[in-house]
C-alpha cells in the first residue's frame, strides 16, 4: 500500500471556451486576473480579503433574480435559489475568516467600495441579459480563485507564509479540529471554490441547453 510515489498535482480542470459568450466570459475573468496579479503579487492574505468581497457578489445577484423569475413565472425553483444565496454567505464567511489572518490597507477598503460599486450593476446587467455568461464567468473566476488558493498552499509548506492557527470563527464554520492550522483553512477554502467553480459550469451548460438547474440541496458549503 505504502508505494513511493510522488504526491499528485492538485487538479483543477478547466472548461475549454465553447462559443463567443464562452470566450468573452473566459477573457474578463483572465483581465481581472492580471489586474489581481499585478496588484497583489504574493500578498496573498490580502488577495484573499479583496477578492471574497467581489465572489460574495454574483451568488447574491443571481439569487435575487432566479427568485424574481420563478415569482414572475409563478413556478418552484427546485432550490436553486437557495443554493445561489448559499453560495453568497459561503464565500462571505470565506472573508470573514481571512479578515482574522490580513486586514485590509486603508487603500485596499477603496478598492473594495469602488470594485464593488462596478462589479455589482455590471454582474447585475449580464445576469439579467446573460444569465448562462454570468455563470460561466463565476466558473472561470473560481478556477482562478483554486489557483490562487493553491499557490497561497505553496508559499505556507515553503515557510514564507507563516502557518498561524486557524481563526476560531473558521474551526466553527468547517468543524475543523481545535489545533488546526492556516494550512487546514486553505484547503478546505480551496474545496469550497471547486464546488462553487463545477456548480457555475454545470449551470451555465443547463441553461444553454434551455434546462433550468435545481439546487444540490442545503447545507453544501
Ligand atoms: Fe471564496
Ligand atoms: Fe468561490
Amino acid at each position: 500500500m505504502a508505494q513511493q510515489t510522488a504526491p499528485k498535482e492538485y487538479q483543477n480542470p478547466h472548461y475549454v471556451p465553447k462559443g463567443i459568450s464562452d470566450h468573452v466570459a473566459f477573457g474578463f475573468v483572465k483581465l481581472l486576473r492580471f489586474f489581481a496579479d499585478t496588484f497583489f503579487a504574493k500578498r496573498y492574505g490580502h488577495r484573499a480579503v479583496v477578492l471574497e468581497t467581489v465572489a460574495a457578489v454574483p451568488g447574491m445577484v443571481g439569487g435575487l433574480l432566479q427568485h424574481l423569475k420563478a415569482l414572475r413565472q409563478i413556478r418552484d425553483d427546485e432550490g436553486w435559489v437557495k443554493e445561489l444565496l448559499e453560495e453568497a454567505d459561503n464565500e462571505r464567511m470565506h472573508l470573514m475568516t481571512f479578515i482574522h489572518v490580513a486586514q485590509p490597507t486603508l487603500f485596499e477598503r477603496a478598492v473594495i467600495m469602488i470594485t464593488q460599486a462596478i462589479f455589482y450593476n455590471l454582474y447585475f446587467f449580464l445576469y439579467l441579459f446573460a444569465p448562462k455568461t454570468a455563470h460561466r464567468v463565476v466558473g472561470y473566476f473560481e478556477e482562478e480563485a483554486v489557483t490562487s488558493y493553491t499557490h497561497y498552499l505553496a508559499e505556507i509548506d515553503a515557510g514564507r507564509h507563516e502557518n498561524v492557527p486557524a481563526p476560531q470563527i473558521a474551526i466553527d464554520y468547517w468543524g475543523l479540529g481545535a489545533a488546526a492550522t492556516l494550512r487546514d483553512v486553505v484547503l478546505v477554502v480551496r474545496e469550497d471554490e471547486a464546488g462553487h467553480r463545477d456548480r457555475n459550469h454545470l449551470f451555465a451548460d443547463q441553461l444553454a441547453e434551455g434546462k433550468l438547474p435545481k439546487g444540490a440541496g442545503s447545507g453544501a458549503h
